[in-house]
């Protein structure tokens, strides 16, 4: 095994990571204002505001879900074992200056933990978002029934809870990228796309002949 400088990262990869932190920044700001806890913007700016983003936010994950299938990456969310020796690497080892318990292979870019919470992303908190919230952009389409007034109330709610929980994982998320070597080491790897990891001989070679993938 030899560690090499390797693009972890590709350009689309990072580019719908830094649109999505964009967009969902943009999203949680706008509806905090439609919510009432802010006044910073006009009602109407943040409601046009939060559609347009919605609408970018929904196209870019249907072309990033294309690409995690097309790809092959979507296997770096399953599942994996060791996720009790990461938790207690974050709630006592780090603390104590204990090494990270996980190694990053080009396989397995995350760590047990980081790939359930980005699975929880991807199937509950993102579609909790956009199916409450798209029923909730075509309230116009179903405001006539009796039972409109009742069911906008629990969509309302339910797509304010999807946005705490986002905004609890966006928080947790922005901490975690700051436990690496220096507090912004991840940061940087997500802009470069650069990343040390252990490689194989056989991978190594495996790159060097075909180029599937850049190596410093
Ligand atoms: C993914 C697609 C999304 C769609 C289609 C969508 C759609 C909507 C719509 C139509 C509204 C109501 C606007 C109005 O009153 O006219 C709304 C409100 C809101 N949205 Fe979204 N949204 C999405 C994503 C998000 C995200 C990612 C967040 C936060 C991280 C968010 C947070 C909120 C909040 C807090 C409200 C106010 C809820 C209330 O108090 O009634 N939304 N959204």
């Amino acid at each position: 095994m030899t560690k090499r400088d390797v693009m972890i990262y590709g350009r689309y990869e990072r580019f719908w990571h830094w649109s999505q932190a964009l967009l969902i920044f943009a999203l949680f700001f706008t509806g905090l204002r439609i919510h009432g806890t802010h006044s910073i913007l006009k009602f109407g700016q943040a409601v046009t505001i939060h559609t347009y983003a919605a609408y970018a936010l929904m196209a870019l994950w249907v072309f990033t879900t294309f690409w995690n299938f097309t790809t092959g990456q979507w296997r770096q969310y399953l599942f994996q074992k060791g996720i009790l020796k990461v938790i207690r690497f974050y709630a006592y080892g780090i603390l104590v200056g204990e090494p990270h318990p996980y190694k990053k292979s080009l396989q397995r870019k995350q760590n047990a933990l980081q790939a359930l919470a980005y699975m929880t992303f991807m199937v509950i908190i993102g579609p909790a978002l956009w199916l409450t919230g798209i029923i909730y952009l075509f309230y116009n389409e179903w405001s006539g029934f009796a039972w409109s007034g009742d069911a906008l109330w629990m969509v309302a709610v339910l797509h304010t809870v999807a946005a705490f929980a986002m905004g609890t994982f966006v928080i947790i998320h922005i901490y975690m990228t700051t436990t690496g070597k220096t507090p912004l080491h991840y940061v940087k790897t997500m802009i470069t796309g650069y990343d040390k990891v252990e490689l194989s001989e056989v991978e190594e070679a495996y790159l060097a002949e075909t180029k599937t993938v850049d190596m410093r």
